[in-house]
């Protein structure tokens, strides 16, 4: 177990640091024996760090940040964590820190002197919650999953028959048994499909078949040969989980940091993004249709809506427009040639619409968003395979977990069901992780929304800014969202193209 102890400060330079006595203490009793202690005496850089603990104690006293910031941030930005608080000894200062607490979704509070006051004393709170809200159902799960935040362990994974994973870009040849086409009434086939992944092995469920129109399709050969910048792209089971807030919101956050980007709609049957940016006139993806895709021609659509974000909108004219095998990829490709950040939105159920082959294929990154409720991370048990179906290898996937409340379960739970789709073989370090937590807003993003606006880039500590720093490193540029400082970083920008 990973344990950081986040406390003040010592008041005398010759005094010990609380966070270390507090370590010393708890490595006398035999059940912390073989957990690793990390101490942080900075509330700042608590929320800025990249760790990703199992345990994080927070001292009420740290300092660095605002205690109610602390508080209503530790949550987001740790929401698989166990997070303990010691709250000091009980009087009316305390209890308003913990009502405050109780309200920001964290219970397992320690009050008193340490150890604490019996029986939730700081031993006790490190591996037991206060008050378990049990909201997730087992019956939902039709095999058992691990308890949250355990990895498979080493003697059970070894013992898989599974092909075994490595790490190199070979391409594995998978068979996956597919479910007669509704369409043709076909029988059960077999069939083979080569993905270029690295473990791109779904488990055993039965992963309904796309169409005839993918198998019908020939081999397209990229031209990959100009390509500067990075494909990144949303995605997500079931429809209004924030996939397309994602998109913006990680688009816009990047366009203030000096990146350029271009946002593609490539939700076809549903495009919000010009809905979003008041984008009533003009032609959008449809006009490429059928046309050999050129620069000029994606030039004649793209509107630009702020400093650095240009719009490629989806369809403008209510139809559904008709894409010729290849022409997809054809058009990132250019994209790619064109911009260092591309970013396109899709639709609910990608896996259903044959054209999305080509663009989850072509992806440096997938965003996919869930959402805490039991019938997202129900489905989300058979949503992961399904992407890598359409050649998306487990390192390219990000979780954006949405609409969050820390009222509810522990966000591993989440994680977990993402990652049951995987076989037990693909190693813990490969199955993607919650990189993103953004809680649910409601009024903020209704309002939000009808002005053209997204929520959340004016705090500093959003999760959004993650997103984008990654994204913005891939493409080989700096991140840093205060106005002063949005100059791409000359070295990393070399480095990152060098890189490609
Ligand atoms: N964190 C949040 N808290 C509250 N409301 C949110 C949050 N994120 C998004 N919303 C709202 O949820 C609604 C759906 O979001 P969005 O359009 O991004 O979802 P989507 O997955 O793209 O949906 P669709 O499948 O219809 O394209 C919008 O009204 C949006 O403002
Ligand atoms: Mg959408």
């Amino acid at each position: 177990m990973y344990c950081l102890i986040a406390t003040e400060k010592p008041s005398q330079l010759n005094e010990p640091n609380p966070a270390n006595m507090i370590i010393n203490n708890l490595l006398k009793l035999p059940q912390f024996h073989g957990w690793h202690f990390e101490v942080c005496n900075d509330g700042n850089e608590l929320l800025r760090s990249q760790s990703n603990p199992d345990v994080i104690v927070v001292s009420r006293f740290l300092t660095g940040e605002n205690i109610e910031v602390l508080i209503k941030n530790l949550p987001l930005k740790y929401p698989s964590s166990r997070i303990v608080l010691l709250a000091g000894v009980l009087n009316e200062t305390t209890k308003a820190f913990i009502k405050m607490c109780v309200g920001y979704g964290l219970t397992n509070i320690v009050t008193g002197k340490l150890p604490g006051d019996r029986p939730y004393t700081l031993p006790v709170a490190l591996t037991e919650d206060k008050e378990p809200v049990k909201t997730i159902d087992p019956s939902w799960f039709d095999s058992p999953i691990d308890s949250p935040g355990e990895e498979p362990d080493q003697e059970e994974s070894s013992k898989e028959e599974e092909p075994q994973l490595d790490n190199t870009l070979s391409e594995i040849v998978l068979d996956i048994i597919k479910q007669p086409s509704k369409a043709s009434g076909q029988p059960k086939a077999k069939r083979v499909i080569k993905l270029k992944a690295r473990t791109v092995i779904a488990n055993q469920h039965e992963i309904p078949v796309v169409e005839q129109h993918r198998q019908q399709q020939p081999y397209y050969g990229y031209n990959n040969t100009r390509r500067k910048g990075v494909f990144c792209v949303t995605s997500a089971n079931k429809g209004g989980v924030g996939k397309t807030t994602t998109a913006v919101t990680s688009a816009i956050a990047l366009a203030d940091a000096g990146v350029k980007v271009c946002l593609c709609d490539f939700d076809l049957g549903a495009p919000d993004i010009s809905a979003f940016f008041d984008l009533n006139k003009g032609r959008g993806i449809e006009y490429l249709a059928g046309k050999p895709i050129r620069q000029n021609y994606i030039e004649e659509i793209i509107v630009n809506v702020r400093k650095n974000l240009d719009i490629l909108p989806g369809p403008m004219n209510q139809t559904m427009p008709v894409f010729e095998p290849g022409q997809l990829s054809e058009l990132v490709n250019m994209l790619l040639t064109m911009y260092p950040v591309v970013i396109g939105d899709t639709s609910p159920e990608f896996w259903t619409k044959p054209w999305y082959d080509e663009i989850f294929e072509r992806a440096d990154r997938v965003f996919s968003v869930v959402d805490q409720s039991k019938f997202s991370e129900h489905e989300t048990k058979t949503y992961a395979p399904k992407l890598t179906l359409m050649g998306v290898s487990p390192e390219k996937i990000r979780i954006i977990l949405n609409k969050f409340s820390p009222k509810l379960h522990n966000a591993s739970v989440v994680e977990k069901c993402f990652c049951a789709g995987f076989k037990k073989g693909v190693p813990a370090k490969m199955k993607p992780k919650i990189s993103v937590t953004i809680p649910e807003d409601w009024n903020n993003h209704v309002v939000a929304g009808y002005k053209g606006q997204v929520v959340g880039l004016d705090n500093v500590y959003s999760q959004w800014h993650n997103l984008a720093k990654e994204i913005a490193e891939l493409a080989g540029y700096g991140y840093n969202h205060a106005p002063e400082n949005k100059k791409e970083n000359p070295l990393k920008s070399l480095l990152g193209r060098f890189k490609k």
